[in-house]
């Protein structure tokens, strides 16, 4: 210490000795506490008029919302309610225009950026100069990645590893939120069987299983265990509930959806995404039987909220609320505002109805203000669990710091490599070997852009490797490649022809790349057939009079009808639209390096005639007749329908028991070896079968799939629990479960074993 830190502290001393404390009696030590405090509750009250509850990190959520609504006027509460979209460009001048224009208290705003500035400044002008200082949620469309694209949602279920599908969404995730998202408008589970619709490629095909597993692994790789981390962003399961049977495959038409067909095909998905703590929800454009979905108190309120006890929000599809007017079941805007509300839509996503209206309807009494206040705490709700109060804003980093890391392309391109199916593959056409000459001929061949498929997110058509790519690198050295165009997607021109001919008359073998442009599939995209524009189907013509071996390459975001190509082809592979890196998965199936594994999601019908068509169909009166006289009634491809260039050989089906009591469960088991000269992966999909009940079943229900490596001259068995209350059981049109005593049949291709379920 030194000299005069000494005197100070003497100097205290002799201070505070200076000044006599009394000796105080009982009334004086009680006046003494009552007034300690008084004093002490003032500055807990000072303290928190300096910091709130609702800013105070170390509160309960539920806490800090009822602090920060017991602040809010009625505007405020239902601008958090109001979602618009903010700017589409960060041209400077752009940029400032928007944000003035923005409310700085508006809950929502879909964000079309791919880097964190935009955001930012929208997010100060929340922060700052907002009454309550709320943070703004940023959405977007990530539907099958944000800058490193992978394949459609279609295909990935053709993979069959929804742990594969669950790290490419954590790559979603962590693009997204590093750019300035914290929420995206996926995944898509809704069950389509009509591929004229162009959203199939949306969602995971045609079975209600597989799009409950996919969404829940698709839920949990965006969401992770913590959404207040610096990458994960919150779900939003879409579009509830029926939109997939949109009428004749026509975008935005209504679906005629009976009680029974609503809880065996279309809720399952919704209610397994819900339990896997799904953020949000959104509703569908579709009317149901004659409710529009987001006029359904019903679905929204009675399955969603109290069924489910969903605790996050439902926002509406853009326009849905103003649309209800369109549908016929609300007269304007307001009527609409209501009738959206009060079935239990939260959020307005461009519509100008609860902006414009919400609050008269609380002020005439027609909303009760509970209600909104509800919607609101849901809302409060993911803001505080997405820690948007704590850090509002975004880091901004470069690009090359947050998007198209090596380890998540690779992700992507394991994903395009098991997503792709190998239709057919006569006399072993496949893989190419000892080829000198390849002819690459078709539209799809050099294409980069339609490889991204639908709804790409920031996918950019330079990071995409093509077909052509893919190819020069896996058989350099090794075959030649002889390349032309021969025609166009569609169109009448055949000038191009000639020289595929010529190109294709040098070959050994010929790929042709055929398949649709990425605008045919997606929203508002619908088709009237599943056949490719006759243009292409007339240039495999032309090639296949040549009489060399032909190998089709397709790339759709829909089934496809090949009967006219079938014939003409020797090998068929279906890629989907495989986003930034299907050249090299698909080059390396073709020259023998990779093992195809992909099998089908969906059905591929002979013919458009036949839709709809898909393996999960009720049982029918008279099963040998009622077909169609001028084609098959079969499918050309069937559900789960995919080769591999090994052999497998299944062994005997068996279980462990053939009588179980309710509360037992069973284990069926198939061993199988591989014995080809392969190493390859298989996927066992399990079905079950009801042959009679008191509500009439499908023919067989998929309950259970697993995927196993397994190498050339390996045996390895699948099993699979059953748990008779979770898959023996049905549901009834209210969505109540049943399981009745009586025979059950467990199905693996064409094995089966029967199981009796007694009282
Ligand atoms: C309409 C689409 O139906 C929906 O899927 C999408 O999320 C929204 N637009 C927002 O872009």
């Amino acid at each position: 210490m030194t000299r005069s830190t000494n005197n100070m502290y003497k100097q205290i001393l002799t201070v505070s000795t200076k000044y006599h404390i009394p000796m105080m009696n009982r009334n004086q030590t009680f006046l003494c506490l009552v007034l300690l405090m008084l004093w002490s509750t003032g500055t807990y009250a000072q303290t928190r008029k300096d910091q709130p509850v609702y800013k105070d990190a170390s509160q309960p959520i539920e806490s800090r919302i009822d602090d920060l609504l017991s602040r809010m006027t009625l505007e405020e509460k239902v601008m958090q309610l109001n979602q618009y979209t903010l700017g589409r460009n960060n041209n400077a001048n752009n940029v400032e225009e928007t944000v003035k224009e923005l409310s700085a208290e508006i809950g929502s705003l879909i964000y079309f950026d791919s880097s964190a500035g935009l955001r930012n400044t929208a997010q100060r002008k929340a922060m700052n100069e907002s009454r309550l200082g709320i943070p703004i949620l940023f959405a977007h469309d990530v539907i099958h990645g944000f800058r490193t694209v992978y394949p459609i949602s279609l295909a990935q279920a053709c993979s069959w590893n929804p742990g594969l599908v669950k790290q490419a969404c954590a790559v979603a995730a962590q693009e997204s939120r590093m750019s300035g998202t914290d929420w995206t408008f996926s995944p898509m589970i809704d069950v389509a069987r009509d591929g004229r619709w162009g959203r199939v490629a949306e969602g995971y095909g045609e079975d209600p299983y597989t799009n409950a597993v996919f969404g829940v692994a698709s839920v949990q790789g965006y969401q992770g265990d913590d959404l207040s981390s610096p990458t994960r962003i919150a779900a939003c399961l879409k579009h509830y509930v029926g939109y997939g049977a949109s009428e004749a495959g026509r975008d935005y038409m209504y679906t005629e959806i009976s009680g029974q067909t609503l809880w065996d095909t279309y809720m399952l998905p919704y209610e397994e995404g819900i339990k896997a703590g799904a953020a949000t929800v959104m509703s569908c454009f579709n009317d149901i039987s004659g409710t529009p979905g987001t006029a359904s108190h019903y679905i929204l309120t009675e399955i969603l909220k109290e069924r489910w006890q969903h605790d996050g929000f439902v926002v509406s599809d853009w326009g849905a609320i103003q649309q209800l007017r369109s549908q016929g079941v609300a007269a304007d805007r307001k009527e609409a505002a209501q009738k959206a509300f009060l079935a239990g839509v939260e959020m307005d996503m461009m519509n100008e109805c609860y902006d414009n209206h919400l609050a008269t309807l609380v002020e005439e009494g027609t909303v009760p203000m509970s209600l909104v206040d509800d919607a609101v705490r849901r809302v409060l709700r993911l803001k505080f669990r997405l820690g948007l109060f704590e850090n509002p804003y975004t880091p901004e980093i470069p690009e090359e710091e947050r998007l198209l890391l090596p380890e998540n392309v690779d992700i992507a391109r394991q994903l395009a490599e098991e997503s792709m199916v190998l239709l057919k593959n006569e006399n072993h056409t496949l893989p190419l070997k000892n080829v000198s000459k390849i002819a690459v001929i078709g539209p799809m061949t050099q294409e980069k852009d339609h490889l991204l498929g639908s709804w790409y997110g920031h996918g950019r058509g330079r990071d995409v490797e093509s077909i052509y790519e893919g190819l020069e690198k896996e058989f350099a050295g090794t075959s030649q490649l002889l390349y032309a165009q021969g025609c166009a997607f569609d169109g009448e021109d055949r000038s191009g022809f000639a020289e595929a001919l010529r190109t294709a008359a040098e070959a050994d073998v010929l790929l042709v790349c055929l398949g649709e442009k990425r605008a045919w599939s997606g929203e508002n995209a619908s088709r009237s057939t599943l056949a490719l524009p006759a243009i292409q189907e007339e240039l495999v013509e032309e090639l296949y009079a040549l009489g060399k071996p032909i190998v089709l390459i397709l790339s759709s975001g829909r089934p496809l009808e090949l009967c006219r190509l079938e014939p003409l082809s020797n090998a068929i592979l279906e890629i989907w639209q495989p986003g930034i890196a299907g050249g090299t998965p698909l080059a390396g199936i073709l020259s023998g390096r990779v093992n195809p594994s992909g099998k089908l999601s969906i059905t591929f019908p002979y013919s458009t005639g036949q839709i709809p068509i898909y393996y999960n169909h009720r049982q029918s009166a008279r099963t040998n007749q009622g077909k169609y006289q001028d084609i098959p009634s079969t499918p050309l491809y069937e559900f789960a329908h995919g080769l591999s260039y090994t052999t497998y050989e299944y062994g005997t089906l068996t279980a462990s028991a053939t009588t179980l009591k309710r509360g037992e469960k069973l284990i069926v088991e198939i061993p199988m070896s591989n014995t080809g000269a392969m190493d390859g992966a298989e996927t066992v999909h399990w079905f079950i079968r009801d042959p009679v009940s008191s509500i009439s079943r499908p023919v067989k229900e998929l309950k259970h799939f697993e995927k196993q490596l397994i190498r050339q001259g390996e045996s390895r068995t699948f099993r699979f629990e059953i748990d008779p209350e979770r898959d023996f059981s049905f549901v009834d049109a209210t969505g109540k479960r049943f399981l009745e005593a009586g025979e059950y049949q467990v199905i693996v291709k064409d094995q089966v074993v029967k199981v009796q379920l007694v009282d």
